[in-house]
């Protein structure tokens, strides 16, 4: 759409002064205050984490705890009261809102528990909506489009319409959506809330497999320990203040994240 087009010449993005080592992803002392009638919420409390490219990390906490919440903020979906948001170098809260709407749907992809696939599409065409919306050329379209149906492996399922998919490989679908502009962080918000064991497993796999194959920086939200058993790094967050990391976890042993996590948040 026009109104997404930036202005030649002008510098799309403000420069952030400072960024953690390597990190691709930066959360620096961030507040986030909710008001109810009288009462204050205080969603997020202080919170500081960075994740480096190719890696998995989780954020667990009960509900309530703060984890969209951060993952909003990290998407720059939201804002902040106070502290940063940096992806890439580029400080979120220093961007206009257009700024940070066109950086979103360049550099970040963002996977929710529903999949918000439109029905009347097929896969391959619910893959290319964010692309359709950028006035890409097809073939470019269709090439990217290829590849991303590639990494969640369904070449096969690609004419199918959502309601003939499993919530798995809807799931599926939607993380092609979410590869398609060749984000440098992807972020999840219990991308497996709905699915069973089996399906949310092959999420979990495939989520690593975009960090460690594809270099991406993942973000993975979850209450689930067998979930966070795939991350390389667990945060738990309590009340809206990080209150420990896990780590050094095995693939798809929850019994030893629980009993951390137990230790931690319990
Ligand atoms: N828009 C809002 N208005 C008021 N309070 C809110 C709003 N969004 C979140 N909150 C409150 O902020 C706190 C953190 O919410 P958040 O959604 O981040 O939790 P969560 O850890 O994702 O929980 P869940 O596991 O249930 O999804 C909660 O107390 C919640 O009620
Ligand atoms: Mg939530």
């Amino acid at each position: 759409m026009a109104e997404d087009t930036p202005t030649p010449g002008a510098p799309l993005l403000p420069d952030a002064s400072s960024m953690p080592g390597g990190a691709v992803l930066a959360v620096q002392d961030l507040v986030k205050t909710y008001r109810l009638g009288d009462e204050v919420v205080w969603a997020l409390n202080g919170v500081s984490l960075s994740i480096e490219a190719g890696q998995l990390v989780a954020i667990m906490g009960a509900s309530g705890s703060g984890k969209s919440t951060l993952l909003h903020l990290a998407g720059g979906l939201d804002l902040p009261d106070s502290g940063r948001v940096i992806v890439e170098g580029k400080d979120l809260s220093s961007m206009s809102d257009r700024q940070r709407t066109l950086f979103r749907r360049r550099r970040m992809g963002i996977i929710f528990q529903a999949y918000n696939l439109l029905p009347t599409l097929t896969a391959a065409e619910n893959v290319a909506v964010p692309l359709l919306v950028d006035g890409t050329p097809t073939t470019e379209i269709q090439k990217r489009v290829e590849q991303a149906i590639q990494v969640v492996h369904l070449e096969k399922r690609m004419q199918h319409r959502p309601q003939a998919l499993s919530g798995g490989e809807q799931q599926r679908v939607a993380i092609a959506r979410a590869l398609l502009n060749d984000p440098a962080v992807v972020l999840a918000d219990e991308p497996t809330g709905n699915l069973d064991s089996v399906q949310a497993e092959e999420i979990w796999k495939l989520l690593r497999k975009l960090a460690h194959e594809l270099g991406k920086t993942v973000l993975m939200v979850t209450h689930e320990a067998a979930a966070a058993s795939y991350a390389d790094r667990a945060y738990v967050l309590k009340d809206g203040r990080l209150v420990g990391t896990i780590e050094e976890m095995e693939p798809g042993n929850a019994a030893l994240v629980a009993a951390r996590y137990t230790q931690l948040a319990g």
